[in-house]
């Protein structure tokens, strides 16, 4: 039998940072629908961490911004499941900095992470997402949709800025492979990620609490909250959404 994406249980699917945050939240979501999900980061510990909720999660530590690692991700996906059904392109590094102080390591961490990273996934990935008729998701930002400014993580917004395109691009390019791509733009979700940002504990519950009184929503967005909408835009009935780029911000944007 040929395999298609029509069955969500018997899926082959890609996370990249599944050892933390909205990735966690999105392996153990395709998982518990039955998906076999192999999940990559640098750090074996929270991998194994996310993988030990459920049984479907397989483990791969490593780094994407190696030249060799999407074809070591990738070739593990179908070896392992025979498939790949969704490529979730979401690892990300964030790196505040103001022009002056951004040097040649935070760029290259920033792009080569955030852009150069899942164009050659998504490359290494379209044969056998083709074969499924299958889905790349790309983890954006709502900080940086529209015509918005960010100042001081100017690295960070253009990348994503330029995924959006990426996005919008590749839907048009690979639609007559049947290949869908789409993109989801989280508001501000509470993964803990205060320390990336650079901000103490105290002042990442104050950021939070701050976020949440602008905020139509009333609060911040949960990592399952994300995870919901990646999983319903991998779908069979989502198969007309394509190119487009998701805001799930509780509004967040619009103010
Ligand atoms: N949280 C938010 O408020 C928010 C808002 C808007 C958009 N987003 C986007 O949503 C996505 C997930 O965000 P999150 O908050 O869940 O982030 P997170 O918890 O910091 O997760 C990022 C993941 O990426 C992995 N990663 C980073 N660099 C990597 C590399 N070179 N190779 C392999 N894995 C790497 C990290 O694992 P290792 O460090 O172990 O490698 C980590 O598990 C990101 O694309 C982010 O930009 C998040």
């Amino acid at each position: 039998m040929t395999a298609t994406s029509e069955d969500p249980a018997a899926r082959g699917v890609i996370v990249t940072g599944g050892g933390t945050g909205i990735g966690r939240a999105t392996a153990r979501a395709f998982a518990r629908q039955g998906a076999q999900v192999l999940i990559v980061g640098r750090t074996e510990s929270t991998l194994i961490e996310t993988a030990k909720e459920h049984p479907g999660i397989r483990v791969l530590a490593a780094d994407i911004t190696d030249p060799e690692v999407p074809r070591l991700v990738v070739d593990t996906a179908v070896r392992e499941f025979g498939r790949l059904d969704v490529l979730v392109n979401n690892a990300a590094v964030l790196g505040y900095r103001p022009l002056p102080h951004i040097d040649r390591d935070l760029a290259d961490r920033q792009l080569g992470t955030n852009l150069v990273a899942p164009i050659f996934l998504t490359q290494r990935a379209l044969d056998p997402l083709e074969a499924t008729g299958g889905t790349v998701v790309n983890l954006s930002t709502a900080g940086s949709l529209g015509l918005r400014s960010w100042p001081n993580n100017s690295l960070y917004g253009a990348a994503k800025v330029a995924l959006d395109f990426l996005t919008r691009t590749w839907a048009v390019e690979l639609g007559p492979r049947g290949i869908r791509v789409v993109g989801i733009a989280p508001g501000v979700i509470d993964t803990a990620s205060g320390p990336q940002m650079g901000m103490t504990p105290e002042q990442y519950a104050g950021f939070l609490q701050q976020i949440s009184t602008q905020a139509p929503a009333g609060r911040v967005g949960t990592p399952e909250e994300v995870a919901w909408w990646i999983v319903q835009l991998t779908s069979p009935e989502a198969a007309y959404a394509n190119g487009m780029v998701l805001p799930v911000d509780g509004a967040l944007s619009l103010t």
